[in-house]
């Protein structure tokens, strides 16, 4: 009886260890369970599966530094986003489209130049958005040239740079115009860039770039080009002192009969001492002197730049 008694406390011995053994080891995982639960909470397991729509979003410079800025430009715009060749495009708003289409080639443009000193041209986009900062404008002269211009033949423009202006005028005709430009071209091989892309995209458009001051240039050229005259005159050379005004002056025997007079970056308030002030000065003594009448002026605020500005459109008067 005493023997059996002691086999019985043996058995409960042995089963209590293995309970407590097995409740044990149960445990154990259960804690590990949890602590890797705790541990990829902070740092959760990433997917590394690519998705090719979130690949293809342009990046804001947070999320992607390596975005490339012009080496001049203190407020680290970026020059170029990798829009896609061939995207498709559906927008009920015209010029939206119209962007859409084309973007792709200023972008390249812009990603080109990166390494030069070209800066401040109408196709920059916002560092953070990457919005087209000059939207706004470019959409004023898309709608003024698409309503009023379809049978325009020359373009001619101070501030050639780095060849973003002419390209928008290039693509609105598809190549079937010629284009005069003025530029100093001090751009690190920017203006030769410009027109290499220009012509890439429309090798037989006619495109004459004069390099050197326009203030010298461009009433030496109107006196040896009399017949040669443009519908589209952009004033978007020298921004500041005597430069806008002598352009706007010099250009007045190019202008056709039927042609339109676009000056960029104004204001007329003169409230501040911004650049665009300059512009706009030379607009006000242009209409005291009665060269220019105006047609219209389409004011716009640029959050991003928080500017106040204008692209102004004006005949030359007769
Ligand atoms: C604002 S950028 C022109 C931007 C261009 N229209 C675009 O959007 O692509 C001004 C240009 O004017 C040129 N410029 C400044 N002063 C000039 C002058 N006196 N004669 C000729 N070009 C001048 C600069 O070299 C610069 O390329």
């Amino acid at each position: 009886m005493r023997k059996l008694l002691e086999s019985l406390r043996f058995l409960c011995t042995v089963m209590v260890l293995l309970t407590v053994s097995l409740f044990a080891v149960f445990c154990f995982q259960n804690l590990e369970d949890h602590m890797a639960a705790g541990i990829n909470r902070r740092f959760p397991p990433q997917d590394i599966s690519v998705n090719r729509e979130e690949e293809s979003r342009p990046q804001t410079r947070e999320e992607n530094p390596l975005i490339s800025y012009t080496e001049n430009d203190n407020k680290q715009v970026p020059t170029h986003r990798d829009s896609k060749l061939g995207q498709t495009c559906e927008n009920e708003d015209d010029f939206e489209q119209w962007i859409c289409e084309n973007e792709h080639d200023f972008d390249r443009l812009s990603k080109r130049l990166a390494k030069t000193k070209v800066g401040g041209h109408i196709f920059m986009r916002d560092s953070i958005t990457l919005e087209f900062t000059k939207k706004p404008q470019l959409r004023a002269v898309y709608e003024y040239i698409q309503q009023n211009m379809k049978h325009a033949s020359r373009f001619c423009e101070t501030g050639f740079n780095g060849g973003h202006s002419s390209m928008m005028w290039a693509k609105l005709f598809l190549g079937k115009i010629e284009i005069i430009s003025f530029d100093m071209c001090y751009n690190n091989g920017g203006c030769d860039i410009g027109l290499e892309e220009i012509h890439r995209l429309y090798p037989d458009m006619k495109h004459t770039l004069i390099r050197e001051d326009s203030t010298i240039n461009l009433p030496n050229y109107t006196k040896e080009n009399p017949n040669i005259k443009c519908e589209f005159i952009f004033v978007d050379g020298g921004h500041t002192g005597d430069v806008p005004e002598k352009d706007l002056y010099n250009f007045k025997p190019m202008a056709k009969d039927n042609h339109i007079v676009v000056m960029d970056d104004c204001v007329w308030n003169l409230t501040n001492s911004d650049y665009t002030n300059w512009i706009g000065k030379a607009i006000n003594k242009g209409v005291e002197d009665k060269l220019i009448c105006p047609i219209t002026c389409k004011p716009m605020y640029i959050p991003k730049m928080k500017r106040n500005t204008s692209t102004c459109f004006h005949k030359y008067c007769k």
